[in-house]
């Protein structure tokens, strides 16, 4: 049994959809151990809270990074966690906390990487005038929305949108990208191999 530790700033809708894939059978041999975030009133821990999951605020005002972070991988390892899903977290992570999970941190991002990373990726792209957008989930590295790509989903621009309603329709994908992708990492079938994520030959 895998166990996944979720990391959030806010609504948590990634959350919930691999929180209810697990539910559901649809992701198999995983169970989230810990839902962590760094702001104690993000929606998605009182969402954690209300599933019975371990919800754990640890606050990072006021305190530098690697001292946050230490605690944040301490909390991980108390619950024996050993794929850790950002599912919203809007904090980067310190070298410190990406080297003491390799290749065992996700994240899911709102565009087709390396294409619009950082913030409003989903605005970035719809006012570039993109006719295709989408969600990757990669492995974290050091580098912002970097890390080597596990799966992307293609989202069309259709010709009544605007910023809002697209990234509706990205989301829909996201909450299918991010089981799949656990999925796979879970597996074992799977290899990093350069930049590629590729089936074990
Ligand atoms: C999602 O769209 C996720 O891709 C994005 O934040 C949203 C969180 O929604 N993440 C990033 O932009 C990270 N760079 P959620 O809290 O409902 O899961």
């Amino acid at each position: 049994m895998h166990k996944l530790g979720v990391l959030l700033s806010g609504r948590g809708s990634n959350f919930v959809a691999i929180a209810e894939h697990i539910a559901s059978g649809k992701l198999r041999d995983c169970a989230i151990a810990a839902v962590i975030s760094n702001l104690a009133d993000a929606p998605g821990l009182a969402a954690a809270r209300q599933r019975g999951l371990n919800a754990i605020a640890i606050e990072a005002r006021g305190r530098k990074r690697a001292e946050h972070d230490a605690e944040i991988v301490a909390c991980l390892r108390e619950h024996q966690v050993d794929l850790v899903c950002l599912a919203g977290y809007m904090r980067l992570l310190s070298p410190g906390f990406v080297q003491a999970f390799p290749q065992r941190i996700l994240n899911i991002h709102p565009s087709l990487l390396p294409a619009f990373p950082g913030l409003d990726a989903q605005t970035q792209a719809f006012d570039y005038g993109v006719q295709v957008t989408g969600c990757t989930v990669h492995f974290v590295d050091e580098q912002l929305d970097h890390g080597a790509i596990i799966l992307q989903k293609a989202v069309p621009v259709r010709a009544g949108d605007d910023a809002h309603t697209l990234a509706e329709r990205i989301l829909e994908q996201e909450h299918i990208a991010y089981s799949e992708a656990i999925g796979r990492v879970v597996s074992g079938k799977y290899e990093v191999v350069g930049r590629r994520y590729l089936p074990k030959s």
